[in-house]
């Protein structure tokens, strides 16, 4: 049985008279991890910060687990245990890995002294729980210093602590090198393992492809493809019909995979 965990149905954001998003479903279920994709502009960003709660939509419907939630918002959004990632993602660099997982949400006794040792401890099992094994860092040490990837895996991390069952990842990848981004699959296959569920935005299709139970490819705001892994053998067949999706617009009204387009 899957869990529906969130679903976004006819979600529809104009800026002025530009629809940026022209009627998008997108549903997520528990332990899944669903690759969005499309070309600059497509619409991803947009669609993530309604998810979010940060953009109100012009129109459609927001159900958790299989709820209808009215009145969606930011408050909403995390109650529904959404949380996202942003690509800037707001990490202070000269402070430790403990003190940026618990930024905002301090452990605070009832004079408001910090509870350290419990928030090394849970740091350092959190940190555990993604697969962030490292011998030379401790959730002490320093996020500047840091790789791109471990420092995704922070910013992970720090979402799992505030409860999410969904972590949304805005282009996570963009800016590492491949040893990097494979820190970040591996956080990324720990957090599914322990059932929660991702959404990955990521440009680079090879990446995507790697890492996504399901794809999801928005065209200028709309779905464009909607395929699991088990409709797509490669990552090439991915971009084949990714390609046929820029020159001859959607493959199916109901934004399936159309027959005689797979090559
Ligand atoms: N605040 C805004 N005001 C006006 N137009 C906007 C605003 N935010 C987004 N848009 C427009 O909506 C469209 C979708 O933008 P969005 O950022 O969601 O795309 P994206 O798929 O995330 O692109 P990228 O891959 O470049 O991050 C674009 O045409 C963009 O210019
Ligand atoms: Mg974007």
């Amino acid at each position: 049985m899957t869990e529906r965990l969130i679903e976004l149905k006819d979600i529809k954001k104009s800026y002025g008279n530009v629809y940026a998003l022209g009627g998008v479903d997108l549903w997520v279920d528990k332990g899944e991890v669903v690759g969005l994709i499309g070309d600059n502009g497509a619409g991803k960003s947009t669609l993530i910060k309604i998810l979010a709660g940060a953009v109100r939509p012009s129109g459609g419907e927001i159900l958790v687990r299989g709820k209808k939630v009215f009145g969606w918002s930011a408050a909403r959004s995390r109650e529904a245990g959404i949380e996202t990632v942003f690509q800037d993602r707001a990490l202070a660099m000269q402070q430790s890995i403990v003190r940026n997982i618990f930024m905002g949400n301090e452990r605070t006794n009832r004079f408001g002294f910090l509870k350290v040792a419990e928030e090394v401890r849970e740091a350092d099992r959190l940190m555990r729980e993604i697969g962030f094994t490292s011998k030379v860092f401790t959730p002490h040490s320093i996020v500047g210093q840091l790789s791109g990837g471990e420092r995704q895996g922070v910013a992970i991390a720090r979402a799992i602590y505030r409860a999410a069952d969904l972590i949304v990842l805005d282009e996570p990848t963009t800016a590492l090198s491949l040893a990097e981004t494979s820190k970040v699959f591996h956080f990324v296959r720990q957090v599914k393992a322990n059932g929660r569920s991702i959404v990955f935005i990521g440009h680079n299709i090879h990446h995507v492809f790697d890492i996504a139970d399901r794809f999801v490819v928005l065209d200028r705001g709309r779905v464009a493809l909607q395929a699991g892994r088990d409709q797509i053998k490669t990552a090439e067949d991915l971009i084949g019909y990714m390609e046929h999706v820029a020159h001859q617009g959607r493959l199916a009204a109901d934004g399936s995979l159309a027959k005689g387009v797979a090559r």
